[in-house]
C-alpha cells in the first residue's frame, strides 16, 4: 500500500505537471501580453533609464590630453598657448557632434546651446575650463567640461528635449583667475585685461588670440537672474572623498583668493668682496617673508591657506648678491575678510622685514577673486539625485578655486565632485577613476533632469 502510494505520488505530480504546462500553454499568449504591457506601463511610469557613456567620456579625456602632454603623464595646456588653441578645437568638434550650436563669445568663452521647448524659460548653463595650470594634470577642468558635452550628447541620442535652453560653456582662462566666467558675472576691469598670464600674452591679447573681441566685453556680461542656474562636475583636487570612500561631494562653498605681486628691491653687489654685514640681499629678505607668510597665515585657527608659488631673483648669478625678487603671494579662505585681513599683516610684517635686511618691499594692489556659497536648493537637488543613483554623498567646501563663483554672482549655482585619488592636483599624477567620473558625469546629467522637470 506504501509502496502503491508512494508510486503514485509522482504519477500524480506528473500530472499536475502536464496539468500545469497545458495551461500555461493555453495561457501563453495572454501571459506575454501581460508582460509586455506591464513593461509598457513601467516605461511610462519610471524615470527614462539614461545614462551617459563613460567609455567615450574616457576616450574623449585621453584625446584631450595629447594637446600639451608633458613627459610626466600630465599637460601644460596653459590659457592661449598652442596647446590651448588646439585643444579648444577639439572641444568644438565634440560639442558640434553633440548636436549643439556653437559660437565663440567676445570673451572667447566656447558655448554650444541647445533650444529648450519652453522659450520662455531662463537658460540652464553646465560646464567648466580645459586650460591648465603649467605642468598640470589631465582632469581639472577636462572632467567637468567633457562630461557636459556627454550630457548634450546623451539628450541628443535620446532626443530629449529640455524645457530650459541648454548652454555648455567651456569657460576661458580659469586657471589665470577665472577670466571666462568672470567675464559673464562681474566684468573684466582694465586690471584683469593688462595682467599677464602664463602664456606670456596679456588677458587681452590672449582673449584675442582664441577669437574673443576685447572691445566688446560688455555684451558677454549677464544680468544678475538672467540664467536659471549653473552645474558645473570637477574633481575635488583634495583627498577627503577617496580617504572617507565617498562617491560623491556636494559642494556648499568656493573659497575666494587674493593674488599679490610682492617686489623685494636690495643692492647687487660683488658675492666676494662684499662682507656679510654690508649687504643689501634681496633673496635673502625674500627667504625671511615666505617664513613670515606662512607664520601669519597659521597664527589664527581656521582653514586658511597662503602660499608663495613663485619666486623671480636678478640678476641670477652665483656670484652676484640678488638685488630684485619678485615673488606670487597667494591666500584663500571661504571668508574675504580674513584673507584681507592677513594680508594687511604680512604688508605690516614685511615692512618691519625690509628695514631689518636694509631692503624694500612693495606690494601690487591685490586681484580677488571672490568666494561663493552653492545655492542651498542645488545642493539639496544635487545630493538627492546622487542617492537615487545609489551614491553616498558628503557636503564640503572647495578649497580650489571655480568657474561656479564667478556665475554665483548671476544665478544660483551647484557643484558636483568626484574622487581625486591622494588628493593629487595641478600636477602631472593628478588622477581619478574612470567609474567616479562616469558617476560625477551621471549626477551631473540626472541633475539637469531633476532641474528641468521642476
Ligand atoms: C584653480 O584651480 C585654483 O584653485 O587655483
Ligand atoms: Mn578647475
Ligand atoms: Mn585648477
Amino acid at each position: 500500500m506504501d509502496a502503491r502510494n508512494d508510486l503514485r505520488l509522482p504519477q500524480i505530480e506528473h500530472a499536475g505537471v502536464h496539468w500545469c504546462a497545458m495551461k500555461w500553454c493555453a495561457m501563453k499568449s495572454s501571459c506575454l501580453l501581460f508582460i509586455v504591457l506591464l513593461g509598457l506601463t513601467a516605461a511610462a511610469q519610471s524615470p527614462l533609464p539614461v545614462r551617459v557613456n563613460g567609455q567615450r567620456i574616457h576616450e574623449h579625456l585621453s584625446s584631450l590630453a595629447k594637446f600639451g602632454a608633458n613627459p610626466q603623464g600630465g599637460v601644460s595646456r596653459v590659457a592661449y598657448s598652442d596647446a590651448d588653441l588646439k585643444g579648444r578645437e577639439y572641444a568644438i568638434t565634440l560639442m558640434k557632434g553633440a548636436g549643439l550650436d556653437v559660437h565663440i563669445d567676445a570673451a572667447g568663452n566656447i558655448i554650444g546651446t541647445r533650444a529648450g521647448s519652453g522659450p520662455q524659460l531662463k537658460p540652464l548653463l553646465i560646464g567648466s575650463h580645459i586650460d591648465s595650470v603649467p605642468m598640470g594634470g589631465n582632469y581639472d577642468g577636462d572632467v567637468g567640461s567633457l562630461s557636459a558635452i556627454e550630457v548634450a550628447q546623451v539628450l541628443q541620442e535620446k532626443q530629449i528635449t529640455l524645457r530650459h535652453p541648454l548652454e555648455v560653456i567651456i569657460f576661458q582662462n580659469e586657471e589665470g583667475g577665472t577670466i571666462g566666467s568672470q567675464a559673464l558675472g562681474e566684468g573684466l576691469d582694465e586690471q584683469r585685461l593688462n595682467l599677464v598670464s602664463q602664456s606670456g600674452k596679456t588677458i587681452r591679447e590672449g582673449t584675442r588670440a582664441i577669437g574673443g573681441i576685447p572691445e566688446q566685453l560688455a555684451s558677454v556680461q549677464r544680468l544678475p537672474g538672467s540664467i536659471a542656474g549653473y552645474f558645473e562636475l570637477h574633481i575635488e583636487q583634495g583627498g577627503s572623498l577617496e580617504r572617507e570612500k565617498i562617491d560623491i561631494g556636494v559642494v556648499e562653498g568656493i573659497v575666494g583668493i587674493l593674488h599679490s605681486d610682492v617686489t623685494i628691491e636690495g643692492f647687487a653687489n660683488h658675492a666676494g668682496t662684499t662682507p656679510m654685514d654690508q649687504r643689501h640681499d634681496a633673496l635673502l629678505s625674500a627667504a625671511r617673508f615666505i617664513e613670515t607668510v606662512n607664520q601669519v597665515v597659521t597664527s589664527v585657527p581656521g582653514r586658511q591657506v597662503g602660499t608663495v608659488g613663485w619666486v623671480k631673483v636678478e640678476p641670477g648669478a652665483y656670484n652676484v648678491i640678488p638685488g630684485k625678487v619678485v615673488l606670487g603671494l597667494e591666500l584663500r579662505d571661504l571668508d574675504e575678510k580674513k584673507f584681507t585681513g592677513l594680508f594687511s599683516r604680512i604688508r605690516t610684517e614685511a615692512e618691519t622685514l625690509g628695514k631689518l635686511n636694509q631692503t624694500r618691499f612693495s606690494f601690487t594692489d591685490p586681484v580677488i577673486t571672490r568666494p561663493a556659497l552653492t545655492d542651498k536648493t542645488f545642493q539639496q537637488l544635487i545630493g538627492d539625485t546622487a542617492k537615487s543613483l545609489g551614491f553616498s554623498i558628503k557636503v564640503m567646501p572647495s578649497g580650489a578655486g571655480h568657474d561656479a563663483q564667478e556665475i554665483a554672482r548671476i544665478g544660483p549655482v551647484g557643484m558636483i565632485f568626484i574622487p581625486s585619488i591622494g588628493g593629487i592636483s595641478h600636477a602631472p599624477k593628478e588622477f581619478s577613476r574612470p567609474q567616479d567620473i562616469e558617476n560625477g558625469a551621471n549626477v551631473l546629467l540626472h541633475t539637469v533632469l531633476a532641474f528641468d522637470r521642476k
